[in-house]
């Protein structure tokens, strides 16, 4: 029987005899990303993600050509964690296959959502998820923005124990649903919660942080760039010279290194269709990030903007 040795294997394999960052991680790459571990499982997972959301929507007009290209950005950098969400059939089908290509299926670490109500309608919205992505198991199932919670909760335990799904969780992106995401935590310890979270949108960092870190609860983080927003506000500034102190080389990083300072957070995804902008987000994952003293600074800072 012949055992076929990944990229992350090998990239994993490196990381555990702690010589990962010294290390060129591919082609193109001169460091690899570090990685954090999921607290539940110890299982870890490089620091940069892809939010898939404006890539697939972008096969409608410009196929597939502009994901493919930001995903092996994402994995010459060791990155791995891909977020999705249910879009329609015929995206998921395009996507699906990419997804299953041998140069990604094996290597990447895929977050699936549900987000409909009812239960049928979610098992079957989950169903169509792994069939078009060909995963089995999916590495995480995530319910939408809390919709439907109560309802799809029992689902994504059920599947979990089946042997379905390796991880489960949650996702918000909004600070109108903090409150009954906090109560959520407390009750069901899930083992994922993606929050949105940024130096421009810093509210996580009073309760939900420190209570995940409490209960050993992952972190996603989404929204480093409020969905483009932040490149807004930012774009007729410099960047301020003392970001050189923490390795920071663009605006996109000054965002980032602030997320990944926070020793909750396990990978930030972050949303792209261009490989440069892949590249530089990863990039922030590597060197030194900012202190505590330096994040108030920053924080202040963004606020100014
Ligand atoms: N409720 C939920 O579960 C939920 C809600 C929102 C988001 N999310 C997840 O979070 C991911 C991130 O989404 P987001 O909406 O929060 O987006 P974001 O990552 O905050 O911002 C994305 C925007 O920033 C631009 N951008 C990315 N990198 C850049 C760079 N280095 N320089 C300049 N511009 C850059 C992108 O345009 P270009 O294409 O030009 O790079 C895009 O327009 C989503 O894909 C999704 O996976 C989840």
């Amino acid at each position: 029987m012949t055992t076929r040795v990944t990229r992350r294997d090998v990239l994993a394999a490196l990381s555990s005899i702690g010589v990962l960052n010294s290390l060129p991680a591919a082609a193109g790459a001169d460091a690899a990303l570090p990685q954090r571990a999921i607290p539940g499982s110890g299982e870890k997972l490089p620091i940069v993600g892809l939010g898939s959301t404006k890539p697939v929507r972008a096969i409608e007009t410009d196929g597939t050509g502009p994901i493919e290209s930001v995903m092996r950005m994402l994995m010459n950098y060791g990155g791995r964690v891909v977020d999705t969400s249910p879009r329609p059939a015929e995206l998921d089908t395009k996507f699906g296959r990419v997804l299953q290509r041998p140069e990604f299926r094996d290597e990447l670490f895929v977050c699936a959502k549900v987000k409909t109500t009812g239960r049928d309608e979610g098992i079957a919205q989950i169903e169509q998820t792994q069939r078009l992505f060909g995963r089995d198991p999916l590495d995480l199932l995530q319910i939408e923005s809390l919709i439907d919670l109560e309802t799809h909760w029992p689902t994504l335990r059920a599947l979990q124990e089946a042997g379905k799904v390796r991880y489960i969780g949650v996702t918000v992106a909004h600070e109108r649903l903090y409150e009954t995401l906090e109560a959520f935590m407390r009750r069901e310890s899930p083992d994922f919660v993606q929050l949105n979270y940024s130096v421009m949108e810093p509210t996580a960092e009073d309760r939900l942080l420190p209570l995940a870190e409490e209960l050993g609860v992952a972190i996603l983080v989404n929204g480093p760039f409020m969905n483009g927003e932040y490149f807004g506000r930012v774009s007729e500034q410099a960047l301020p010279d003392w970001a050189a102190e923490f390795d920071c080389e663009s605006w996109a990083q000054f965002s980032l290194k602030y997320i990944l300072a926070h020793p909750a957070v396990t990978c930030v995804l972050t949303e792209t269709t261009r490989p440069r902008h892949m590249e530089d987000n990863l990039r922030a994952g590597i060197g030194r990030l900012p202190d505590a003293a330096t994040k108030r600074r920053m924080r202040e800072f963004a606020l100014t903007l």
